[in-house]
């Protein structure tokens, strides 16, 4: 009990008067090859509805290697989110997972927010290659989604945060980059119609963006104010993540 409170405070101060995420959770190996395996079922069968007669070739490379392949597919469109939405069953299996547990052993019960009106907990993937830059978007507060009209607000005494899991990544060179701090602070964007509704775009430079430095299963726990953008994968393989939004008690 004594720990529980101790990571709940620090958990606490580090979001809303720290760095503005959380480090300290994470998936076991098991689970992440658990994860990995369902990534590479759902996308083998959508590479199959594109393309029934290719998916072979690219069940054979792996999908750490996809982008050795990926020219023969349309990525952008191939992989928009609702393509990379895990099924409801899938979904359930990901939240009997330690680390929802441990999450909801320090803030209690959860809701994984279905952002996308999928109808169940929402949890989707990513899959980023290797010097891409239209694989990744501009930095950006998750909290500015909603203020554009997407997404779920919480309900009363609840607040969001989101999650963020590595699932394939070469540590230091992939990952996910964060601003430290900036949740304190209000910033400048705008929105642009982008990939069908609009998005925001940051209107600020010279932020100090840091790479977090993450191995396979290490989830980040940020704040739903914090600036934050996939990094450019200056890795071999592709990197895999996935991530949530929840609900938690304030
Ligand atoms: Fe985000």
């Amino acid at each position: 009990m004594v720990e529980v409170n101790s990571i709940k405070s620090m958990l606490h101060y580090e979001l809303e008067c720290g760095r503005g995420y959380y480090s300290g959770f994470k998936l076991e190996p098991k689970e992440v090859d658990l994860v990995k395996n369902l990534i590479i079922q759902q996308w083998i069968a959508i590479i199959k509805q594109y393309d029934p007669l290719l998916w072979q070739q690219f069940a054979k490379r792996g999908i750490e290697k996809y982008h050795e392949l990926s020219h023969l597919l349309n990525h952008e469109l191939i992989w928009k989110k609702s393509n990379r939405i895990f099924s409801n069953k899938d979904a359930e299996a990901i939240r009997s997972m330690s680390l929802i547990k441990n999450l909801e052993k320090i803030y209690g019960p959860v809701i994984i927010v279905d952002e996308e009106n999928v109808g169940y907990e929402e949890i989707d993937w990513r899959l980023v290659r290797p010097n891409q830059l239209s694989d990744i978007g501009p930095l950006h507060a998750d909290d500015w989604f909603l203020q554009l009209g997407h997404g779920v607000l919480p309900p009363p005494h609840r607040k969001a945060i989101k999650v963020w899991v590595a699932l394939c990544c070469e540590p230091g060179l992939n990952g996910l980059q964060v601003v430290p701090h900036s949740q304190k602070k209000e910033w400048r964007y705008h929105g642009v119609y982008r990939h069908g509704f609009v998005k925001p775009q940051i209107d600020e430079d010279e932020l100090q963006v840091q790479l977090l430095h993450t191995f396979p299963g290490d989830a980040i726990v940020f704040h739903d104010k914090l600036l934050h953008a996939g990094a450019l994968n200056k890795g071999k393989n592709c990197r895999i993540s996935m991530e949530f939004m929840l609900f938690v008690n304030k």
